[in-house]
């Protein structure tokens, strides 16, 4: 580490300068002016003499120490030190380096250069004009890329370097995550290991997340399997003022040539150029802190006097320090009375104020962010970007008035919504509208509420949802890099940037993208990585028709959509593409249906409309199975809720709440029907029988709102914390009722009480369907099922919900006949319970679902969380490709429709019955698009 570049240090023990206090100045006065007197002689006795200061007069005249006085005057340069981003092309070798690694040369590979050919105007450089794929050569020495060029001889380079053979695949920059937790908040899920939030106040920027970050986190692992090479790691959003952030690179131990890893070791800069910082606004900081009568802030108005208050702190001492070094400059530090005014507490704020900090802060609403702004203009700081900005697509000229001149960035998800007030207002067009509007959006993890494993696939869906390819590949490579002052360095795949590379195993904006081996520094992180067995990778061809935003849609009783190219459902026997005819909603013809139309024609008297398409597909309807569709709009909200039932055992029937925003979206997206059930303890947990409605009805009343009024039986069984029953009780009482059940003679009075459900369960007509990740808790609750089955000579319909470990019992469940419905489809360990699930390749070969069907489970795939209701056929997609060619597409989409009803036994509104999507596009692809919803309600939905 260059010391020179180290932030100013602060002596702990720095007292406030005693001429500040007033107390008896005047006296001071008087004998500051006799002490300067003294002073002044002995000065020019010590010049006469020209001897050197005896260690008695290491004291001013004001009774200070000189040595003191001379490091605060340094301090005063430090202080004042105008950080520069740290330079990129123009060093020999990275400062994370270490000797002794060879270099690299990447033979064949299809670059991402990350910045338009030259000669792009600014204009269509913004529009992702100007960017392109290369094949390319990329030479990988000391750390840093050294040459990219179309062919590098072999003979050209160092004697010793590795040669990798890229095979023509995609390659890019290392993914850079700008909002992750990894590491202050380690994963599985551990009390002992939780130091993202400083909760012993509210206002806390003197804390620093390198001191809690864990760096053998497994997690840190996983996201760099990803192709994540770069994570700025921010404490939590619990406190206004969050504390220090530190920009980490994922390279971590004997991967990284170190025996042993520090924090520090992972630092992106080693001479920590910049500092970053995170600050928080809105729902959090008043629920942690706001407690009435007690402290605050308890409202969005306290928490703007809490950031204005801490602000006024730091601004003084800023002003103090400044006087102070002025002073010491212009009069010697002889002559100052003081030492330079120091405050620990303050210092990491005072260097925001200096411009010394990047500044992230958390702000979801149009209010939170104008106050923020207002705070920028009046304490006069910047905000590097916003984060969890979901509203700040409708204020754009709020952002714009920021300090600074360059308004803030927006860090966000791609469509995670809903799940508390301040998230109820979003768009998945956000990055889109921010984009028209001249603003840069980023895509972020916020690691663990997203598995920034996956980031990538949040910058895909912005792609999705209408930003221009190159500019959503650019918001996780080269916009973070910019937002991070390390523009020079790293987000591009140019000499003299860092060797952060990834080679991919298809393009990084496509579905179930993966990386095959990913390099930090120049140095391979993956020592055997699993490659998926997939098709020679096709770059994806830019669709500007993407950025059209889908309008509300065009309600239709009859229309004949052209160009179907393929009907990817089972129950439509019929090969034959070209056009679908829809007559009331349901589907008539497929085929030409030259006579169809002309009959429908003559009957309604009026011309059929025509809907063309490109590419057009045919699918069943979607299901979202297990998240609170239909039982709560937001879940942080209480009254919008049903609730957690804890030991209450009811139906979901009975609790249904349709027409809601969730209801609506998941009908555009074609997730049409929904078998949702009870919560017990919490989000993804089960009690009482699962109910399955349309998601288009208004009310339970609407005639055939409910199609299946009681799925499941469902219960939960797990570590629920502390005051929660013992797995072991849970794992009893569930024999024990079934058990109880079994032997019961007659029925029980109540046709809709737990025990008259029961009954049904235990004689295999009603299924049972546990919630459980742990695959001990799984083989328990199979050992449940063979005792049952034993008494009752019969077998139990069991379906396990969850599953995060059901690959460790795949041949045990397989044996047993036992169905999984995987939620979350893609597990990360998020718990104790789930810290055997795969995380996929590189890392481990295929994830639960592989071992799943490989060993003969039927599975589908379920909701952990409603947001997820817009990607479910993205979701199939990743089976399907990343699946080695075990599934078909068919069969994919089985995964969130027909296979749900194929395991719990129930008939599927049909396509027949007017549950159907037309897709431009194959559903399986990024790029598909929903066109048309038929959901029972006898007319389809035209976007
Ligand atoms: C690069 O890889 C592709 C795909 O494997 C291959 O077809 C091509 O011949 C390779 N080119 C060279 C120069 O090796
Ligand atoms: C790691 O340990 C080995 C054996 O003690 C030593 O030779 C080597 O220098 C160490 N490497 C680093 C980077 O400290
Ligand atoms: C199972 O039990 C229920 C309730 O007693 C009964 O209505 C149903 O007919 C039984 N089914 C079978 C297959 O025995
Ligand atoms: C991964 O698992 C599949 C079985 O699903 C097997 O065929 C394949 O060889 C395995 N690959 C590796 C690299 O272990």
């Amino acid at each position: 580490m260059n010391a020179k570049d180290v932030p100013p240090a602060y002596s702990s023990f720095a007292q406030r300068p005693s001429w500040r206090r007033g107390r008896a100045r005047k006296s001071r006065v008087l004998r500051a002016v006799g002490i300067t007197c003294l002073a002044f002689i002995a000065f020019a006795q010590w010049r006469q003499l020209s001897a050197p200061v005896p260690p008695s007069a290491d004291i001013t005249v004001h009774g200070l120490s000189v040595k003191r006085l001379q490091k605060d005057l340094a301090t005063c340069s430090k202080l004042r030190k105008k950080p520069e981003d740290p330079i990129g092309p123009g060093r020999d070798r990275n400062a994370r380096y270490i000797d002794g690694h060879a270099p690299t040369l990447i033979k064949n590979a299809t670059v991402w250069v990350g910045e338009p050919v030259e000669g792009t105007s600014a204009e269509d450089a913004r529009n992702g004009k100007g960017y392109r794929w290369i094949t390319s050569d990329v030479y990988l020495e000391h750390g840093l890329i050294k040459r990219v060029e179309a062919s590098i001889a072999v003979s050209s380079v160092a004697k010793d370097a590795i040669v990798y053979d890229a095979k023509g695949r995609p390659l890019t920059t290392g993914i850079i995550d700008m909002h992750s937790h990894a590491g202050v908040g380690s994963l599985p899920f551990l009390v002992g290991n939780e130091d993202s939030n400083e909760a012993s106040g509210d206002i806390t920027p003197f804390v620093r997340s390198i001191d809690g970050i864990q760096v053998d986190d497994h997690q840190i692992q996983v996201i760099k399997s990803g192709g994540v090479t770069t994570s700025l790691i921010l404490p939590g959003s619990a406190n206004n003022m969050g504390g220090e952030a530190y920009v980490i690179k994922h390279a971590v131990g004997k991967p990284d040539g170190r025996n042993e890893t520090s924090a520090t070791d992972l630092l992106a800069d080693p001479d920590r150029n910049w500092r970053f910082m995170k600050m928080a606004c809105g729902e959090n900081p008043k629920r942690v802190y706001g407690r009435h009568g007690e402290g605050g802030p308890a409202s969005r108005m306290g928490e703007s006097w809490e950031f204005r208050h801490a602000f006024e702190q730091a601004a003084r001492i800023v002003r103090e320090q400044d006087d102070w070094c002025d002073a010491a400059a212009a009069g010697g530090i002889e002559n100052v009375k003081g030492y330079l005014p120091q405050e620990i507490r303050w210092e990491s704020l005072g260097a925001l104020l200096r411009d010394q900090v990047r500044l992230n802060t958390h702000c979801y609403t149009a209010p939170d962010l104008e106050a923020f702004v207002d705070h920028t203009n009046e304490f006069k700081f910047k905000v590097r970007a916003f984060h969890h900005a979901h509203q700040t697509y409708l204020v754009p000229d709020i952002l714009k008035r920021a300090y600074g001149g360059e308004p803030p960035a927006s860090a966000l998800f791609a469509d995670h919504m809903w799940y508390k007030a301040e998230a109820y207002v979003a768009s998945e067009y956000a990055g889109k509208i921010l984009y028209d509007n001249g603003l840069t959006s980023i895509y972020v993890s916020d690691n663990p509420v997203i598995n920034a494993q996956h980031v990538v696939f949040e910058a895909a869906r912005g792609y999705r949802y209408g930003l221009p390819y190159h500019v959503a590949l650019a918001a996780v490579t080269t916009a973070p890099a910019e937002r991070l002052g390390f523009g020079k360095r790293l987000g591009k795949v140019k000499a003299g940037f860092d060797a952060d590379i990834v080679v991919w195993d298809s393009d990084p904006l496509s579905v179930g993208a993966a990386p095959v081996q990913v390099w930090i520094d120049g140095r391979a992180q993956f020592e055997n990585p699993v490659e998926l067995k997939k098709p020679k990778a096709k770059l994806i061809v830019p669709d500007e028709a993407l950025a059209r935003i889908a309008e509300e849609p065009t309600m239709m009783d009859d229309v004949v959509f052209t160009g179907v190219s393929s009907t990817l459902t089972a129950e439509v026997a019929s090969e034959g593409t070209g056009k679908v005819l829809v007559s009331k909603g349901k589907i008539t013809c497929i085929g030409t249906c030259e006579a169809e139309l002309k009959a429908l024609e003559s009957g309604t008297k009026s011309k059929v409309p025509v809907v063309r398409l490109r590419d057009g597909h045919l699918t069943g309807s979607f299901t979202g199975f297990g998240g609170t569709l239909g039982l709560n709009s937001i879940d942080m909200e209480s009254v919008t809720d049903n609730g957690d039932d804890g030991e209450i055992f009811s139906r979901a029937e009975d609790g249904l709440q349709l027409d809601d925003k969730k209801l609506h979206v998941s009908y555009r997206y074609g997730v049409t029907k929904a078998i949702s059930a009870p919560k017990f303890a919490g989000q993804a947990t089960h009690h009482g029988t699962s109910t399955g409605f349309l998601t288009g009805s208004t009310t339970v009343l609407d005639s055939g709102a409910v199609f299946a009024n009681d799925v499941a039986v469902h219960y939960s069984i797990g570590h629920f914390g502390p005051g929660a029953p013992t797995v072991s009780a849970y794992i009893g009482a569930l024999r024990r009722k079934l058990l109880d059940a079994a032997a019961l003679r007659e029925a029980p009075t109540d046709p809709y009480s737990e025990s008259a459900f029961l009954q049904r369960v235990v004689n295999g007509s009603l299924p049972l369907a546990i919630t459980a990740h742990s695959a001990d808790i799984i083989a328990s609750v199979l050992k449940v099922k063979a005792a049952v089955d034993a008494v009752t000579k019969s077998s139990l319909h069991l379906v396990i919900v969850g599953g995060g470990e059901a690959n460790v019992v795949a041949e045990e469940l397989a044996a047993a006949k036992v169905p999984v419905v995987l939620l979350p489809f893609l597990s990360y360990r998020l718990t104790w319970e789930e810290r055997r699930a795969l995380t996929g390749a590189p890392l481990t070969n295929g994830t639960n679902i592989d071992r799943l069907i490989d060993a003969g489970v039927e599975v589908a795939i379920g909701m952990e969380g409603d947001y997820v209701v817009r990607t479910l056929g993205l979701s199939a997609g990743i089976a399907f490709k990343n699946g080695g060619g075990k599934l078909t597409e068919r069969q994919a989409l089985g995964l969130v429709s027909g296979n749900l009803y194929k395991i719990f036994g129930i008939q599927e509104p049909s396509v027949k019955e007017g549950h159907f999507l037309i897709h431009e596009g194959n559903p399986l692809e990024i790029g598909s698009r929903i066109k048309a919803v038929a959901g029972g309600q006898g007319q389809v939905s035209v976007f």
